[in-house]
């Protein structure tokens, strides 16, 4: 995962200025710890919440993260399962889990198992865990029917799936916004990762995949919280860095690149105050049994 950040970004400046001086973009390869200081900071944290409630993670219980990231269900759930219990966290993305390793010490998270391995081949024999979790993982999988079925081989029989996929573009107003911009600056394919990140919205798309894939008791619930982020300013590239758009956007000229950031940024005025953002993103929480 190649990204951009800004170069230079000084607290003094405000205004124009200060969003001018942060988008002088360079490249560079920190794709994992941007997306912990990013999307973690901003969404997943808050969410992996509501996943934890949904999965009814408990003492004793045998946990796998499945597409852990950075491992933010890991540091606020691996404490609930006690010592008796296990918490393990898989990923196909080193780079993530180097990461997460480094955040949860860094938080007193011990005893965590960190696996580096595709979701469809994990190194776990049948029915080793009571649950699994997945946050945001299971739409960026090439192979989604392959991966559920691996993640139902290595859950105990009537074990629990929770996973979360992101909801409707359309209740998710920086998704519509900042699609649109690219499509104007970058043509239509740019929006790609939107594209995929949302492509598992539909109730009975899910449905489908889960029942095709054998399990049973499906439930899905459709959420809507307020993501917070302190500088709109400091956000925006953050968030452009992981997208394959990123170096499309270090190519143009400081003038474009001011441009279609004061563009975005008019256009989602209504969630920006006093710099801060605070925008509206829908998510759909699933739970299944496994059998
Ligand atoms: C949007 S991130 C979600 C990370 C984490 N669950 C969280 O809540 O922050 C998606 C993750 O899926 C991982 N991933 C994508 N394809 C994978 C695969 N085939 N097997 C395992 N992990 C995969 C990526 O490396 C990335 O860390």
């Amino acid at each position: 995962m190649s990204s951009v950040r800004p170069e230079t970004f000084s607290e003094s400046k405000t205004g124009k200025e200060e969003i001018e001086s942060t988008f002088k973009w360079q490249m560079s390869t920190d794709g994992p710890e941007t997306y912990e200081e990013c999307i973690v900071s901003t969404w997943m944290d808050d969410w992996a919440l509501n996943l934890i409630e949904a999965g009814h993670i408990g003492p004793n219980q045998r946990v796998l993260d499945v597409a852990c990231g950075t491992g933010i269900m890991a540091r606020r759930a691996a404490a609930l399962v006690g010592p008796e219990g296990r918490f393990a966290s898989v990923d196909l993305n080193e780079g993530m889990l180097r990461v997460a390793c480094r955040c949860a010490e860094q938080t007193g998270v011990t005893g965590i198992e960190w696996y580096h391995c595709d979701v469809t081949q994990m190194p776990f024999s049948n029915g080793e865990f009571d649950i699994v979790l997945c946050q945001q993982g299971l739409q960026f999988f090439p192979d989604k029917l392959g991966a559920l079925q691996e993640i139902k081989r290595v859950l105990v029989p009537h074990g629990t799936l929770a996973l979360s996929v992101w909801g409707r573009p359309e209740n998710s107003p920086h998704v519509m916004v900042i699609c649109d911009v690219f499509t104007e600056f970058f043509g239509p394919d740019s929006t790609q990762m939107f594209q995929v990140a949302c492509c598992l919205s539909s109730h009975d798309l899910l449905n489908d995949l889960l029942r095709e894939a054998g399990f049973s008791n499906i439930s899905i619930k459709t959420e809507v919280k307020v993501a917070h982020h302190p500088s709109f300013a400091r956000f925006l590239p953050a968030y452009f860095s992981i997208f394959p758009v990123a170096s499309l956007i270090s190519e143009l000229t400081d003038e474009e690149r001011n441009r279609m950031f004061h563009c975005i940024e008019r256009r989602l005025a209504p969630w920006i105050e006093k710099g801060a953002l605070a925008i509206p993103t829908e998510n759909n929480i699933l739970t299944a049994e496994n059998g």
